[in-house]
């Protein structure tokens, strides 16, 4: 049975939740694969809105078996507050499945996370402060702690002490922060056991043996491409592996195994954080573009940069995924602008790119200019209404198909507004 990876084609924040949500009933397995409490998304029940973070978005339906994959960190305090959440909700997480290989977040990833943020100054990254990077620093290292730790707390305590007797000469000596002691993690952390024991698994072992089974799995990237920790725009990235090739790190299935990669991208672009941004619009229409489409971020609340679609990212998002398909979200925005420019190259220091340039330096703004080509907009006409392509305005039509060429890749599903049927099916199966 084929599986599909749906991964963000831009720097997250693309729509993915409600891509996931409108397709994720034709499969049996939703895998979360990297990242952890740093994604958000908005998941819809009944008439509510519930904000997910790091359930997959697969716990929402009773023939889904949701996955947090070995890719994942997980801080166990903000697992059992969500699974808590859902329980409030009446939804049921009797079937979340959790990696034993995945790390924990520990309260020091935090405090470090929060640290190197103020010490990096005019320089930060603009991270979530949910600890995320120092745990995957951990992990790299070799000093981080599973969860499969919890289980034995003579294992938990001898980690725990290794981890300390480093960390806390930073926290204390670097940055005269407050140091931990091996007991009071233990006293917070080792309870969260009796809370996680029944949900986890050797998920590899668990999704080879449904796929030979003949069952299907969607697993569900976080962030997005150019966050990825190796092919984003480095250092203003995450610290996992958002693109369709960490689906299989972070969860233990083989390439073999995935037959459909459905990329998002919203029909302009944003950005949350630091970092270069070609096509970043600083003045009213980027303003705009902010108010209509609510361009504000789940977790963090933080103003979203916004900008034109950049036609040079999305072919690399398109080869660095092997995208098949792409979804494009949020086409309804862009009624609200007279004509629309669309990134087809930059020019930086006197050299052309059309391809992602080798030296990034070439995207910053001392540096770069894009090069636009500009398309009649469908101003004033509400789309939102628009179930089939034919009943698009023949200018947003033209602008799909514009970017499906510039790109190469099908755009098989188009979100011209927030609610699951605000949605317009071109041909994408998940078969
Ligand atoms: P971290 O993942 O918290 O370490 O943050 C690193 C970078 O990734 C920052 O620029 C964040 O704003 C960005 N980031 C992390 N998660 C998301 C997300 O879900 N959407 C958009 N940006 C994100």
């Amino acid at each position: 049975m084929p599986s599909t990876v749906l991964v963000g084609a831009q720097w997250g924040d693309e729509g993915k939740g409600k891509v996931t949500d409108l397709i994720s009933g034709d499969y049996d397995f939703v895998v979360r694969y990297q990242g952890g409490n740093n994604a958000g998304h908005t998941v819809i029940h009944g008439d509510k809105k519930l904000a997910l973070r790091l359930i997959p978005s697969g716990i929402m339906y009773d023939h889904i078996t949701p996955v947090i994959g070995n890719g994942c960190v997980i801080d166990p305090r903000v697992l059992i507050n969500e699974m808590k959440m859902l329980h409030g909700e009446g939804i049921s997480t009797d079937k979340l499945v959790i990696s034993c290989d995945a790390h924990l977040i520990m309260p020091y990833h935090i405090d470090l996370d929060g640290a190197a943020e103020t010490r990096l100054g005019k320089h930060e990254i603009g991270t979530t402060k949910n600890g995320i990077g120092p745990a995957y620093k951990d992990k790299a290292a070799r000093t981080g702690i599973r969860v499969q730790d919890l289980l034995d707390e003579h294992i938990f305590r001898e980690k725990l002490e290794t981890a300390l007797s480093y960390t806390n000469l930073v926290l204390g000596k670097v940055y005269g922060m407050k140091t931990y002691t091996v007991d009071e993690i233990c006293e917070e952390y080792l309870p969260f056991a009796d809370v996680i024991r029944p949900h986890m698994a050797e998920t590899a072992q668990l999704l080879n043996t449904a796929l030979a089974q003949g069952k299907n799995i969607l697993f569900e990237g976080a962030q997005g491409t150019l966050l990825d920790i190796d092919h984003g725009t480095y250092p203003f990235v995450t610290s996992s592996a958002c693109c369709a090739g960490g689906a299989c790190t972070g969860s233990g299935v083989g390439p073999k195994a995935i037959s459909k990669v459905l990329g998002i991208s919203k029909a302009y672009i944003t950005r949350v954080g630091s970092g270069p941004f070609p096509t970043e619009l600083k003045e009213e229409t980027g303003d705009l573009l902010r108010d209509v489409g609510g361009e504000y971020g789940v977790v963090t609340g933080r103003k979203r940069r916004c900008g034109w679609f950049d036609a040079v990212i999305a072919r690399y998002a398109a080869d660095v995924n092997s995208l098949t398909d792409m979804a494009l979200t949020k086409l309804d925005v862009l009624s609200a602008v007279d004509t629309i420019k669309v990134c087809v190259g930059y020019e930086a220091d006197g050299k052309r790119y059309d391809y992602f340039p080798m030296q990034h330096s070439a995207l910053y703004p001392k540096h770069v200019k894009p090069i636009y080509e500009e398309l009649p907009g469908w101003k004033g006409q509400d789309i939102t209404g628009c179930r089939t392509f034919e009943s698009l305005p023949a200018n947003a039509q033209s602008y799909v198909k514009y970017l499906e060429e510039r790109v190469g890749v099908p755009m098989s599903i188009i979100a011209v507004g927030p609610d699951r049927d605000q949605t317009i099916f071109r041909g994408w199966s998940s078969r």
